[in-house]
């Protein structure tokens, strides 16, 4: 059988019982769309960031777009960000009408060069977008040192990085809003699309709940006063995610116990391994090592049926979607090397130590390491 980055079905076995009776606590109760499910996993998930207030959407694409119109971002203000990301954080952003823009990320731990953001700021930017990428958070300080000098709000993209730790401080409470996504893969990964956004701001939560129920108020049906979307969280993910949220530190250790056995097999090959910067907490989303063979190992892999991923091999800001941002091959050199040679293992807390042996041996084999 084919050896994948990830694969939810191992999860599955173990914890079926759970996840099948959270489906029949919410087909038995008699409320399927906004009910005590949702309003549970919102105060959960806000309480396990020690964050006021949660608002539970359909996706973390959505989650972003909501919190930026919330934000009061809208057609041509800027929002400094990365282009080393999923494509949606970028997506999020143009689908309103913003402007992206870029800045590099720093060749150790391939996140935000913050240094490079105050030169970034114009008259017209009014948000930065750290992206907390691959399971570890961006130098926070930073980023909001130049927000506060310029008055621009914070929003943290936190989909691939729930639990993680910065200076103490855990990921989605270091910003003016935080965005989450619940894809199937992510560290707390519901078994279909799901996304929630945190704000210690009440009246920005307002919003958020207004933004995603048509732009009407819970409380007063049928009432618009500024359209919204519709983009409510599924009362059966929340249940299940209200589940998996018990078990996330559980899963945080497993994640970080493949993280060392892969540090310990892998540690003499010259496989750049996962940095994890000053005063960070990973919680390995993904397991991304660099290698300029990169395209030889993986089809030396492949060929031992072990596939491979790569996040990302296309910056966002060469996608031809995203040509009309004008940023020339060459403007974001940590950036596109690194396009070049970064590549993903398995990564999953259920992975067995077996298949990820199996993994190690090949990389050593295709490396040349005895
Ligand atoms: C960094 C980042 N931002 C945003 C998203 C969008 O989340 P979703 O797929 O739930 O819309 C993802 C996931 O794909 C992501 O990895």
């Amino acid at each position: 059988m084919t050896t994948r980055v990830w694969s939810y079905l191992p999860e599955y076995e173990r914890e079926r019982e759970d996840i099948l009776d959270a489906v029949r606590t919410v087909f038995e109760s008699g409320q399927l769309v906004l009910g005590d499910s949702v309003r549970g996993f919102e105060r959960e998930f806000a309480t396990f960031h020690d964050v006021a207030h949660g608002v539970g959407v359909d996706n973390g694409t959505n989650a972003i777009v909501l919190a930026l119109r919330a934000l009061g971002i809208g057609q041509g203000d800027e929002v400094i960000t990365v282009a080393n990301t999923a494509a949606p954080t970028v997506v999020a952003i143009a689908s309103l009408g913003a402007v992206p823009v870029f800045v590099d990320v720093r060749a150790d731990d391939y996140l935000m060069d913050v240094d490079q953001l105050e030169a970034a700021v114009t008259s017209r930017t009014r948000c930065v977008l750290p992206v907390h990428l691959y399971g570890q958070c961006v130098a926070m300080d930073p980023v909001r040192e130049v927000a506060r000098r310029h008055g621009l709000a914070v929003l943290e993209d936190c989909a691939q990085a729930h639990g993680a730790v910065h200076r103490g401080e855990i990921a989605g409470s270091l910003g003016n809003a935080s965005a989450f996504s619940f894809y199937p893969t992510k560290v707390l990964g519901a078994y279909g699309d799901g996304g929630a956004v945190l704000t210690a701001d009440e009246e920005l939560a307002g919003r958020l709940r207004r933004l995603r129920y048509y732009g009407m108020d819970d409380g007063r049906y049928y009432v618009v006063e500024s359209p919204g979307h519709n983009s409510r969280l599924d009362e059966v993910q929340a249940e299940i995610l209200r589940r998996k949220l018990r078990r996330l530190p559980a899963y945080l250790d497993g994640r970080r116990r493949i993280a060392r056995r892969y540090a310990e097999g892998l540690a003499d090959t010259g496989l750049v391994l996962p940095a994890v910067a000053e005063g960070n907490e990973h919680v390995y989303y993904l397991y991304v090592v660099r290698h300029a063979r990169r395209d030889d190992l993986m089809a030396e892999l492949s060929e031992r049926d072990i596939a491979l991923n790569i996040s990302y091999p296309w910056p966002v800001h060469r996608m031809s979607g995203f040509a009309y941002l004008g940023y020339p091959e060459g403007s974001l050199p940590v950036t596109e090397m690194l396009a070049g040679q970064i590549f993903s293992l398995p990564m999953y807390p259920s992975l067995d130590l077996g298949t990820q042996d199996k993994v190690i041996d090949a990389l050593r084999d295709a490396l040349g390491a005895t």
